[in-house]
């Protein structure tokens, strides 16, 4: 399912003394499997942005289109359930929503509540479960005697128990240690690529959107400051600099290391084997050959 979003804009409290700006011209296509990072400072637009992924948020000016559905201001809050159920999204901190007395019955929730069957949900909870990684028997337990780890995948496997098209993650491994962060970046990628998912991720590492993401979005001040892959986007570090968003630490090495030698590599490089293959390859101006 494509998204696309045409000049749109969004007012908090508009029309009230305490109105507020947070997107402006925004343009942007998501086409269907596509997977986005989006990036850019504290309050720089990107939790709204994502919010009229799914129509929580309808664009004060300008439409959303998701899948067929046209969002605009006027659209009426009872013809947006099928919307919501192809878009999944995961917040900051989603553990936070748990609340049934088991977690099967946490996951069952959100299908049973569009009129899935009770069989089928307990279905896709079995599935699930082991699809982000924790065993079966978790299913029985309360969702508040697990780790704060299991809890968010608990969670996230309640967004998947709708079968979305799309899911968007706002900051989704916030607050977890380095390990639970990688694991769980390598569960969305995975689930990306299996179940062919369109993924929109905002993310303050650099190293997972050069990673993971096809196309890179930089959100400034409520406006899309450049896009592209994650080579257009790194290729030039003092952009980024001085917007002041870092850059992955390979990419920071081997542009320290050019401007030391006064001599481009000619590439840029997103892991720190791409790194080192080409370094190797290097011809330093004035050694002979
Ligand atoms: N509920 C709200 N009411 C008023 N202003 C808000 C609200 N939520 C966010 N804002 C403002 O909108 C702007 C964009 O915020 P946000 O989308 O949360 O940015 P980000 O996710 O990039 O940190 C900020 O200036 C923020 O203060
Ligand atoms: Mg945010």
């Amino acid at each position: 399912m494509d998204i696309a979003l045409e000049q749109v804009e969004y007012r908090y409290q508009a029309n009230t003394p305490f109105e507020r700006l947070a997107l402006k011209n925004i343009d942007l296509v998501i086409p269907s499997k596509r997977f986005i990072a989006v990036i850019g400072h504290t309050g720089s637009g990107k939790s709204t942005l994502l919010q009229h992924l799914n129509a929580l948020l309808q664009p004060t000016k300008g439409r959303v289109l998701i899948g067929d559905q046209l969002i605009d201001s006027e659209k009426k809050e009872k013809n947006l359930r099928k919307v919501r159920q192809k878009v999944g999204i995961v917040f900051q901190f989603p553990e936070h929503q748990l609340f049934e007395e088991t977690v099967e019955k946490d996951i069952c929730f959100g299908p049973m509540n569009f009129g899935v069957k009770k069989d089928e949900a307990k279905r896709r909870a079995r599935e699930l479960i082991r699809q982000v990684g924790l065993p079966e028997d978790v299913l029985d337990k309360s969702p508040f005697d697990l780790s704060g780890g299991q809890m968010r995948r608990v969670a996230i496997a309640g967004v998947l128990a709708m079968e979305p098209d799309v899911l968007v993650l706002d900051e989704p491994t916030a607050g977890l240690d380095p390990r639970g962060r990688k694991e769980v970046m390598e569960m969305f990628y995975r689930l990306h690529q299996e179940k062919g998912l369109s993924t929109i991720l905002v993310t303050h590492s650099m190293e997972d959107a050069a990673i993971y993401a096809d196309e890179i979005v930089i959100m400034h001040q409520g406006e899309i400051k450049r896009k592209g892959t994650p080579k257009e986007i790194f290729s030039d570090p003092k952009e980024l600099l001085s917007l002041g968003l870092n850059v992955p630490d390979v990419v920071n090495f081997q542009y320290l290391l050019e401007r030391k030698m006064s001599q481009k590599l000619g590439k840029t490089c997103l892991s720190i084997e791409e790194l080192s293959s080409a370094l190797k390859d290097w011809k330093i101006r004035g050694e002979r050959s």
